[in-house]
């Protein structure tokens, strides 16, 4: 089952979507997906996007995107330098808060980085009415997997944050030259 053979559409999340099967291997993201992602939603904490089987209607995957803001001295020097930021002007950024593909679809087959493209385009479009720098993300310590995913999707390390999670960073400029200047 790979994106290109597999009808499928994204959606953001609502009663229609089955919740109680998620499974991806994360206990954390299982169980924010299944309890609170709901209301995650309707409190505006979050817009939480799920990807569905539109064969199955199995979920396949979710994701949320929040606004969030960060210190221009934590992003890399060469943002900041490029566009002249000084280092405690107050930046939006777009924050890709949970990420996570069901099992019975992630591990190789394509479905990640698809997920990817559709949450980094959305994110660009949201940038063009509420100003964001980039896409920050945190991994969990040990999660060896999220690491290596986006470290191939060219994120950058910001380091480890107080709460033991590695913050990874990537500039919208980049996103839209992913997306052919889209
Ligand atoms: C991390 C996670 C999102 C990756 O999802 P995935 O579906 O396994 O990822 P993909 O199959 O798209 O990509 C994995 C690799 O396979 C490659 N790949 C294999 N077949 C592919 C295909 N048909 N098309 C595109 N890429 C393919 C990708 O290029 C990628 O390699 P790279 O990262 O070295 O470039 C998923 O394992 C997951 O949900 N894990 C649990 C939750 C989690 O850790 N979330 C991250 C929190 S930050």
């Amino acid at each position: 089952m790979t994106p290109e053979t597999t009808p499928h559409d994204f959606r953001p999340l609502d009663n229609n979507h089955p919740r109680t099967a998620f499974s991806c291997g994360d206990t954390a993201l299982d169980i924010y997906f299944r309890t609170l992602a709901g209301q995650s939603g309707r409190r505006r904490m979050s817009v939480v996007h799920v990807m569905s089987n539109t064969v199955t209607q199995d979920v396949i995957a979710y994701y949320t995107l929040t606004n969030a803001s960060i210190d221009a001295g934590l992003l890399p020097d060469v943002l900041v330098k490029k566009n002249r930021y000084r280092p405690h002007d107050t930046l939006g950024v777009t924050l890709l808060g949970r990420f996570a593909i069901d099992l019975r679809y992630s591990r190789g087959k394509g479905w990640g980085v698809h997920m990817y493209m559709d949450a980094s385009y959305n994110a660009l479009l949201a940038s063009r009415i509420v100003a964001s720098c980039g896409i920050l993300l945190d991994t969990e310590t040990g999660n060896a997997r999220a690491r290596e995913f986006w470290a191939g999707r060219e994120f950058v390390s910001l380091g480890i944050r107080n709460d033991g999670k590695e913050r990874f960073f990537i500039s919208m400029d980049y996103i839209q030259k992913l997306h052919g200047n889209a």
